[in-house]
């Protein structure tokens, strides 16, 4: 099994000093920063905005994902491309026109992806396999940082996994939402390549170094 990498997501990071917190995530070990954008629509929070993305782009040098946790994506999309995110990620819920929305996404020359909610069936993505790069399984109803694994969400992963196996396709699996070192070896053999990590990460009392390092260490 290869191990998976950590995404680390600065939701409830210090907003006072985000871009060093960017930089220090990325000096921690992180493989990806997650960007978790809410328009307190779609979930009941609000954070930032592609200005925002855009003025801690330079304070790393890793991969930019957007989770775009808003009613309508389509928009904005763009936008969290030119503030430097490699990856955007809509919900399958918000989308009325996914396999466009999709497409969109690609024509901008970035790479896609999809986010289901914990009630949501794999159903919603099955169709448009060929067209994203990335599926994100929540594990969590989302929303905010700090909230209790599902663990029930591990047949679906696992269910993901025999779908992308068996099609041949090259989808990544990501879960996202209250990943630590309890949880992050069974998302794993679950079948999940990509580990979303907010709270374990940026409130571990010993720092975002060891945290990092705990959650590789706990992949055995
Ligand atoms: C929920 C967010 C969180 C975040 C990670 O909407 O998507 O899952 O990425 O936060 P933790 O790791 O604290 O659950």
């Amino acid at each position: 099994l290869t191990k998976p990498v950590i995404v680390g997501s600065v939701l409830g990071a210090d907003y006072a000093r985000l871009g060093d917190e960017v930089a220090d995530l990325t000096d921690a070990g992180v493989g990806r920063i997650q960007w978790d954008v809410m328009d307190r629509r779609f979930v009941p929070n609000m954070t930032f905005g592609p200005d925002v993305v855009a003025a801690c782009r330079d304070y790393s040098s890793l991969p930019f994902e957007a989770h775009l946790m808003v009613q309508d994506p389509d928009p904005v999309i763009s936008e969290f491309v030119a503030a430097g995110c490699e990856t955007v990620i809509v919900h399958a819920e918000t989308c009325a026109h996914l396999h466009r929305t999709l497409s969109t996404i690609r024509d901008l020359d970035a790479k896609a992806g999809v986010a289901v909610n914990p009630s949501t069936p794999l159903d919603f993505v099955r169709h448009v396999l060929d067209r994203i790069d990335q599926i994100v399984i929540m594990t969590v109803n989302p929303g905010f940082g700090g909230q209790k694994y599902i663990a029930a969400m591990e047949d679906k992963v696992a269910e993901m996994r025999a779908l992308v196996d068996s099609s041949g396709s090259p989808v990544k699996i990501e879960v996202d939402g209250g990943i630590s070192t309890t949880t992050a070896r069974n998302a794993w053999y679950a079948g999940a390549e990509l580990l979303v990590a907010g709270s374990a990460v940026l409130s571990h009392p010993h720092g975002k170094r060891t945290a990092v390092a705990e959650l590789h260490a706990a992949m055995t």
